[in-house]
């Protein structure tokens, strides 16, 4: 059993990810300590971490003040003081290997002996930047979702050479502070997420280049669509229940018309002469200026649908 209120944790990096991170931890009771090399991104980040919460207040996602949460989180201004006693750490850096490499050199050597260090990278496999380590046998990739304080998947990709029991521990981890963590079993290029993300653009790209529909209809196959079943089951649940006798069944009806389907699907070289249609498209329903505007909204829906989902009996 993990005592998070004896644990802390070090989030490296105070950009966008750094600081929704600190924001899952503390609000887990963790003691953040959180470091950026940029002094400026370090001194503004609490009141940005307070304004995310405060909007998470409004719609009823809090279970104690943003003053208590926000007392658990310390900008620090060296590595030393962010590594020392922690449980793990939460790497939110730049995304080249170079920067992951000379990161993880220093963790490696700052951090106790048995602290998970995860990375948060977008695309990089753990084995690309911590193969020379004396510690490699902790490190893995812990990528979250963008934000992770709203969207609980934690994508955790060990390289070859992570011991189980660093999975192990870093699962029940994030499991503990209430993410969804799921493990990639080998390493891959773009993990889980990122793959299915990218074959479902890749349809909709060809589709919408090959003139069978507009972006908006395109958009509204997700909107009012796939996407009400997939904000709370997964694409082999909804088999599952859309054949009276389960998967076999239904893959026993439509198995080979999908089959037939796949092999007239292709890969797509998102040509600059589609996307620049789609942008034309984009930008008679939504202004540039707006774009900011319209994010805000995009997470005050989220928002109300986490609320949603949090009311619902498990
Ligand atoms: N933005 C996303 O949607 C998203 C989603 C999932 C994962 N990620 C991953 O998270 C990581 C961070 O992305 P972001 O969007 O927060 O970037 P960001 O640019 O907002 O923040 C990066 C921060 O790291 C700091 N930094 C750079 N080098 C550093 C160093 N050596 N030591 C300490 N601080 C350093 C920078 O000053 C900056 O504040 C990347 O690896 C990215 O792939 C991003």
């Amino acid at each position: 059993m993990i005592n998070l209120n004896k644990a802390k944790v070090a989030v490296i990096g105070s950009g966008l990810i750094g600081r929704a991170w600190a924001i899952v931890f503390a609000r887990a009771g963790v003691e953040v300590k959180i470091f950026d090399q940029s002094k400026e991104a370090l001194n503004e980040c609490l009141s940005l971490i307070k304004a995310l919460l405060e909007d998470k207040e409004k719609f009823g996602l809090l279970s104690e003040e943003v003053s208590e949460i926000l007392a658990r989180i310390y900008p620090v201004e060296t590595l030393e003081e962010a590594c020392a006693g922690v449980v793990l750490v939460q790497e939110n850096i730049k995304e080249t290997v170079e920067a992951k490499l000379e990161i993880f050199a220093k963790l490696d050597r700052l951090t106790p002996e048995d602290a998970i260090l995860a990375s948060s990278t977008s695309w990089l496999p753990t084995s690309l930047f911590t193969e020379k380590l004396k510690g490699r046998s902790r490190c893995m990739v812990a990528h979250p979702t963008n934000p992770p304080y709203l969207i609980p998947l934690v994508e955790v990709s060990p390289a070859p050479w992570t011991s189980q029991q660093a999975v192990d521990r870093a699962m029940a981890f994030y499991a503990a502070i209430k993410q969804e963590p799921v493990l990639v079993k080998k390493e891959i290029h773009g993990f889980l997420l990122n793959r299915v993300q990218g074959a479902v653009l890749n349809e909709m790209l060809n589709l919408y280049e090959e003139g069978y529909a507009s972006s908006a209809d395109l958009d509204k196959v997700m909107k009012y669509g796939l996407g009400l079943r997939w904000s709370f089951m997964g694409p082999f649940e909804t088999i599952d229940l859309n054949a009276p006798a389960g998967v076999t069944d239904y893959a026993a009806r439509y198995g080979q018309t999908y089959a037939d389907v796949s092999k007239t699907q292709k890969d797509n070289s998102w040509d600059a002469s589609v996307i620049k249609r789609i942008e034309d498209e984009r930008r008679k329903v939504l202004d540039q200026e707006k774009i900011n505007e319209r994010s805000r909204w995009r997470d005050n829906r989220l928002m109300a649908l986490m609320k949603h989902q949090q009311d619902q009996p498990k």
